[in-house]
């Protein structure tokens, strides 16, 4: 199967991959590149139909049809019980936020705690930490020193004055996966509810929200082949008790009272065509069926061909004695790898592999508890290479190679 996977063709779909060849993306976990039929869905709202929604002309139904449609298409791709249940916006921090403040605003206690990790992103660590001004308690479920979240950690944290758990479904500086179907039974259990952070998980591996039983969850589409947007997902009746802040004249239901305002709809456009790209290759891949069907196929190809890719980054990186903070197994893990090469300072090496045509990234991560974890200052941090399907082998090789002139 890995060696089947058809990486030319779909780096071929990819116009910036040949635009700026040979420059090798890798810094994709800050956003990835678009496939020619999210550019093609793009320029197509803004050149035909660029008007405001809601009006009776052909052009604005137009683009009530074209965000029912995206709605539809990310409903698949979590597999979400209802389109409804999926809402459009900014980005992923803005709706941490405002799904934050509005269970700050309900919270009471006794059951005013919320657990928040050590390895999150601080987008969803933050928002819940600026609730303990409304009276909530943030309880700390820690990662284990390899670098994941066992959910018998969490279970000793958990009881009736638990009103919520937010966490990660995959470490966007270490690529650790996380069990959330296993992390939401706990919560579950004691009555809490569940709130995903599946930003970084998006591009790697399929989210079944169902499956999962998670309660909330948010992805940034920019992530996984899509313009500059985010969406959150909730369960209907979760979204529907939620008390969001939205105008009169805005229905007090999903998605409508979590939407309010125009948000950037060419950029929904986009992301209903990266999910249209997803389905796409898990046609070229053979499944029949349902667009669920393709979704799964081509995400399941994606997660398999990555792990080859996670392999042979960790196996470059030893060669040249990097520190890898992290998994060395790429079956529980994304080509998402964080790293340092003792004496050197990171913002250096970064610098150099750029001059070299490598894009990666260094610094903190945006992950201050992690960063301390790691034993790493905030200022320095460390380096981290992000991988998606459209990277290869060879870029790998000719990365290890750089790697080794810049530091050897
Ligand atoms: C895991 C994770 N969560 C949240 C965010 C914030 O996402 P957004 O830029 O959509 O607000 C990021 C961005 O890098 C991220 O990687």
């Amino acid at each position: 199967m890995t060696a089947a996977f058809p990486v030319q063709d779909a780096r071929a779909k990819f116009p910036a991959l040949e635009r700026s060849a040979p420059f090798a993306y890798f810094d994709n976990a800050a956003g990835a590149q678009l496939p020619q039929n999210v550019l093609d869905a793009v320029a197509h709202h803004l050149l035909e139909i660029n008007v405001q929604r809601g009006g009776r002309y052909a052009k604005s139904r137009a683009v009530d049809a074209m965000i029912a449609a995206s709605r539809e298409k990310v409903a698949a791709w979590i597999n979400a019980n209802d389109p409804s249940e999926v809402c459009f916006g900014m980005n992923a921090t803005s709706f941490i936020r405002m799904v934050s403040l509005a269970v700050g605003q309900t919270i009471a206690a006794p059951r005013n705690r919320i657990v928040v990790t050590d390895l999150d992103h601080d987008a969803n660590v933050a928002t819940w930490r600026a609730l303990e001004r409304m009276g909530v308690e943030i309880v700390w479920w820690r990662m284990r020193d390899g670098g994941t979240l066992q959910v018998e950690d969490l279970v000793p944290l958990l009881d009736s004055r638990v009103r919520l758990v937010a966490c990660t479904s995959v470490s966007h500086a270490l690529g650790s996966l996380v069990d959330i179907a296993g992390v939401a039974r706990a919560a579950h259990a004691v009555g809490a509810e569940m709130f995903v952070d599946s930003v970084h998980y998006g591009p790697h591996a399929l989210a079944d929200v169902q499956a999962w039983d998670c309660d909330y969850l948010v992805c940034s589409g920019y992530k996984a082949f899509s313009p500059h947007m985010g969406f959150l997902w909730g369960k209907r009746d979760k979204l529907i008790a939620l008390p969001t802040f939205r105008e009169e004249f805005i229905p007090d239901e999903p998605p409508h009272k979590v939407e309010a305002g125009t948000f950037i709809f060419e950029n929904v456009a986009g992301m209903g065509a990266a999910v249209d790209y997803f389905e796409a290759l898990g046609r070229q891949l053979g499944a029949n069926g349902d667009r669920r069907a393709a979704l799964v196929a081509a995400m399941d190809a994606i997660q398999v061909y990555e792990q080859t890719l996670s392999r042979a980054m960790l196996d470059e990186l030893k060669t040249v004695g990097a520190t890898v903070y992290g998994l060395d197994d790429e079956t529980r893990r994304v080509p998402t790898i964080a790293f340092n090469v003792e004496g050197r300072e990171p913002r250096r090496v970064v610098e150099a592999m750029s001059d070299e045509g490598f894009g990666i990234r260094d610094g903190h991560m945006y992950a201050p508890r992690l960063m301390e974890r790691l034993g790493l200052s905030m200022d320095r941090g460390c380096m981290r290479v992000s991988l998606v399907h459209y990277n290869t082998l060879e870029e790998i090789a000719r990365f290890g190679a750089a790697l080794r002139r810049v530091v050897g």
